[in-house]
């Protein structure tokens, strides 16, 4: 990053903004990039906070929208349903920027976005969602869950198949990003709230 460019962030909330939309997106297929795999929060039916990394596998800035992959059957699935709170963290040290998203999560087992992201995804990627019990359950013995006959192994595209019942999408609508930005001149920090009655975003300055 040029030294310019660190002065236009300084003093500029859109491209400050901008600039958050397209790391999200960079990190998409950049597996090298911090955000590829943010930590995402969640609230459980207990009321406890619990975060996970997960791989982000889209962001579009048009739709406000990023989306992750899950196994169906886990507890962050039922503790996010239809419209739960999410929240997404994640520092990128070169950009010397954090983001801390916070949006509403939506679960989709079925449907043309779920079935894309299926087809998406490599067979290795696929195999895990054969795990049996599901993810999370206590066994007696170290496992990986895997059925032995593909453990360590390429499944073909017929093994794999019963996975994509154990399988859903994480959509998270994005309603606010705070960004942080380390300059060794003096931090900024901002944040971008989307206003649902005017159909923008709102941005404003914080102190760091
Ligand atoms: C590098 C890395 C990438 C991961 N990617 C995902 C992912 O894309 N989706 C996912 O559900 N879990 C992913 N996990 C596993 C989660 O962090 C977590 O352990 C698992 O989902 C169980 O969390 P839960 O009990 O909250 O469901 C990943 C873990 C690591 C270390």
């Amino acid at each position: 990053m040029t030294d310019t460019k660190e002065d236009i962030f300084l003093n500029d909330l859109d491209l400050s903004l901008e600039k958050a939309w397209e790391l999200l997106s960079e990190a998409v297929s950049d597996r090298r990039s911090p955000l590829h795999m943010p930590a995402i929060g969640t609230v459980t039916e207990e009321g406890l906070p619990s975060q996970r990394i997960m791989v982000l596998r889209s962001a579009d800035p048009e739709k406000r929208q990023l989306r992750f992959n899950t196994d169906a059957r886990v507890s962050k699935v039922r503790d996010i349903g239809n419209g739960a709170p999410v929240s997404v963290l994640g520092y990128h040290p070169e950009a010397k920027i954090q983001l801390r998203l916070t949006g509403t999560g939506h679960i989709h087992r079925d449907g043309p976005r779920a079935d894309a992201a299926w087809d998406q995804a490599s067979l290795y990627g696929q195999r895990c969602y054969l795990a049996e019990p599901a993810p999370g359950s206590a066994v007696e013995e170290a496992t990986s869950g895997l059925p032995a006959d593909i453990e360590g192994r390429k499944p073909t595209e017929e093994q794999v198949e019963p996975a994509r019942a154990n399988f859903a999408i994480l959509l998270v609508d994005v309603v606010r990003i705070e960004w942080l930005y380390l300059a060794h001149t003096g931090h900024r920090r901002a944040a971008s709230t989307w206003d649902s009655r005017t159909g923008d975003w709102q941005h404003e300055w914080l102190v760091p």
